[in-house]
């Protein structure tokens, strides 16, 4: 995928699809180029034999149960990076996937519209539970579902003026704790 925002809309999908209550999705960026995507959900859970095969469904024959290729694709681009995704679950209790990814390498995609993807979460799912935490070495931008019900009172979060609030409000975080990935060409300086 073109961006790192539109893997985090497709497996937190899986979270509310899970029927999870509640959803963190945390993105930790360290001074070093590496960043952690963790997304932990309190949904069903997987059991250990569809875990393995959710988790690599190119070993899987033809006549096994089909799967999606949201982990898969995930996966590849986190690999792509020099990273890896790892995935935790348990069945009742929930999922735990977290992606490593090097910014600076040449195949890792942008991260996208981080504050777009949020408020399509939130809109898309209004009754979850969900809380979003973007640190850099910059700053920090975070927003839960739990905060905003207390500043919007009765304001459904679907509404679409939600949305634009959420956008904005994030977009402006985003903004300010922004570290850019413009991948190495070695030589310092050189404008690409
Ligand atoms: N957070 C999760 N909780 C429970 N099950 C999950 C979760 N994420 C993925 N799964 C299971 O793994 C399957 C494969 O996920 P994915 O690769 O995203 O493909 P798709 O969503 O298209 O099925 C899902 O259909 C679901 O059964
Ligand atoms: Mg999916």
């Amino acid at each position: 995928m073109k961006e790192l925002s539109l893997h985090l809309l497709d497996v937190a999908k899986n979270s509310t699809a899970a029927g999870a209550r509640n959803v963190s999705i945390t993105l930790e960026e360290g001074a070093d180029g590496w960043l952690a995507v963790t997304i932990a959900d309190d949904g069903r859970g997987m059991s250990p034999e569809f875990l393995a095969q959710a988790a690599d469904p190119f070993t899987t024959t033809r006549t096994t149960r089909k799967v999606g290729l949201g982990l898969p694709l995930l996966r590849l681009t986190a690999e792509q990076t020099g990273g890896s995704l790892d995935i935790q679950s348990t069945q009742g209790v929930g999922t735990t996937l977290t992606a490593r990814f090097q910014r600076r390498h040449l195949d890792c995609p942008p991260l996208g519209d981080l504050a777009g993807t949020v408020a399509l979460l939130i809109q898309g799912s209004p009754e979850v539970e969900l809380a979003y935490r973007h640190t850099t070495p910059r700053g920090e931008a975070a927003l839960s579902t739990a905060e905003l019900r207390e500043i919007l009172g009765g304001i459904p979060l679907s509404e679409p003026e939600v949305f634009a609030w959420i956008q904005e409000y994030l977009t402006e975080q985003e903004i300010e704790t922004a570290v850019e990935a413009v991948p190495s060409t070695g030589i310092e300086g050189e404008i690409i």
